[in-house]
């Protein structure tokens, strides 16, 4: 019996597809890349945006004529999607073609759920609320060779509740792993020749506070993590910037391997905004935060997340918008259009935005980031860049390329004599910048 994984969605619906890929695995099943060869289908959903559950639906609805040709098939829906409010009987009344229905809380029940749905004819549907975590495996899951990055979940759920946002709906509470979980998690993806460890949470800076006693916190799990050896490189996604504290600024600036990377999610530059979004700081405690991690961490790569057109962003909103922009110059921006998301309580609110309009605003918004972000790469030229090798580019066959301590992608030339593989940490030097990527040549 062969499976095949579809993701959609973020780094969490990532890790939960290696840990289905692993329950699988260890149930008696084979990994498959193509799908037309798998006896089951599974896809892990996201519904963050709209845009997301249409791409989702649209895959599910394309799967309907595989089963029509193999009646044996068996398809499931995992994820966000699966488990926000109401999607479940949506999907039976529209696709009669899905099997099973698990939510996010499920995936540790998938193998029984599959035996279960073998031995009788009936859907079945799995979005019960009971935390309990999944089963992880130290090894890479199934199918999968890239072994010198890894990602691991340390934090499960979110409890801010961001006015526009889904996620606490179907992700439930903040669940910490426990430390010596990760460690032990940690230790023994390095022996397998893992170079980069990626720490995820939807706030990862919340780690620890679920514990009853309260030694553990973020700043520690980290510098714990720095201290182990043969890990080369830390990152972490995504850290809430009203929790990113002083001791948490200290920590990584003396620490010798985690990335002077910093995604801190802005959301909107107008104080109004930011109140009605509930998301506990405004634009001059963001800017102050800057300013601290720049002042010790010069050579910092700031990203961030930004979304137009919040209900009630008026023309004057917006335009603070791009006046903070322009002021704390970051190195890149993911921009979002604003989704009505069901459930939320902005979702309710009245002044909805145009879409037309909220189109215009993000077009508004990446005509003074981009110019920033290569204005920022273009003064790389010239420099020295320390990247891990990840190995050929997809566009260009004589090129391989790399990722900076920013996580900024480095094209260059592949030179055979170099006997370079990927997981290798090498230097380039800049010849080259686009908004995007930068061009190196190894020294
Ligand atoms: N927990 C992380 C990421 C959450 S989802 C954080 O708080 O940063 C990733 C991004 O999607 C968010 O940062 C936000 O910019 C965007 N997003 C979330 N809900 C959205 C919505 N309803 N409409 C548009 N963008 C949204
Ligand atoms: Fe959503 Fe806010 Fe939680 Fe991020 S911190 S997942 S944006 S509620
Ligand atoms: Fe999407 Fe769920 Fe991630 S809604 S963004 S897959 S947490």
């Amino acid at each position: 019996m062969k499976y095949f994984i579809k993701t959609f969605g973020c780094q969490m619906n990532d890790n939960d597809s290696n840990s289905i890929s692993a329950l699988l695995y260890q149930a008696g099943y084979s990994a498959s890349t193509v799908v037309e060869e798998a006896d089951i289908i599974i896809v892990n959903t996201c519904c963050v945006r709209e845009s997301a559950e249409n791409r989702a639906f649209g895959y599910i609805g394309s799967l309907k004529s595989l089963k029509e040709q193999k009646p044996a098939l068996i398809i499931a829906i995992c994820g966000c999607m699966a488990q926000k409010n109401g999607v479940a009987a949506d999907l039976l009344r529209r696709y009669q073609h899905v099997g099973l229905i698990l939510g996010t809380f499920a995936i540790p029940r998938l193998p029984k759920h599959l035996s279960t749905y073998r031995d009788r004819v009936g859907v079945i549907v799995d979005v019960e609320e009971v935390f309990s975590e999944p089963a992880h495996t130290p090894l890479p899951p199934p199918g999968k060779t890239a072994a010198f990055k890894a990602q691991i979940n340390i934090i499960y759920g979110c409890d801010n509740y961001c006015t526009y946002c889904i996620v606490p709906y179907v992700r439930g509470r903040e669940h910490s792993r426990q430390p010596q979980h990760i460690m032990e998690q940690v230790q023994a993806l390095i022996k397998t020749g893992v170079k980069e460890i990626q720490l995820l949470g939807q706030n990862v800076n919340a780690y620890g506070k679920d514990f009853s006693d309260k030694e553990w916190n973020f700043a520690r799990l980290l510098r714990e993590l720095d201290a182990l050896d043969g890990i080369e490189r830390i990152r972490y996604m995504t850290s809430h910037p009203r929790d990113f504290n002083a001791e948490l600024i200290e920590t990584i600036a003396s620490a010798k391997h985690i990335c002077h990377h910093f995604h801190l999610p802005l959301q909107s530059g107008c104080d109004k905004i930011l109140a009605a979004m509930n998301r506990g700081y405004d634009t001059e405690y963001y800017a102050s935060l800057l300013k601290n991690i720049r002042s010790l961490m010069p050579n910092s790569t700031i990203t961030s997340d930004l979304i137009v057109g919040f209900p009630g962003e008026t023309d004057e909103d917006f335009q603070q918008t791009l006046d903070f922009i322009a002021r704390i110059r970051l190195d890149a921006a993911y921009t979002f259009i604003y989704s009505q998301r069901s459930g939320t309580l902005a979702a309710s609110l009245p002044s909805q935005v145009q879409p037309q309009l909220k189109k215009e605003r993000l077009q508004s918004l990446t005509a003074i980031q981009n110019p920033i972000s290569l204005n920022i790469n273009e003064d790389l030229i010239g420099k020295t860049q320390k990247i891990l090798v990840e190995g050929a580019s997809k566009n260009n066959p004589a090129c391989w390329y790399g990722r900076t301590d920013g996580h900024k992608i480095a094209v260059f030339i592949y030179d055979e004599q170099a006997g370079l593989k990927p997981g290798d940490i090498t230097q380039v030097r800049i010849v080259a910048a686009q908004t995007w990527n930068l061009s190196g040549e190894l020294l």
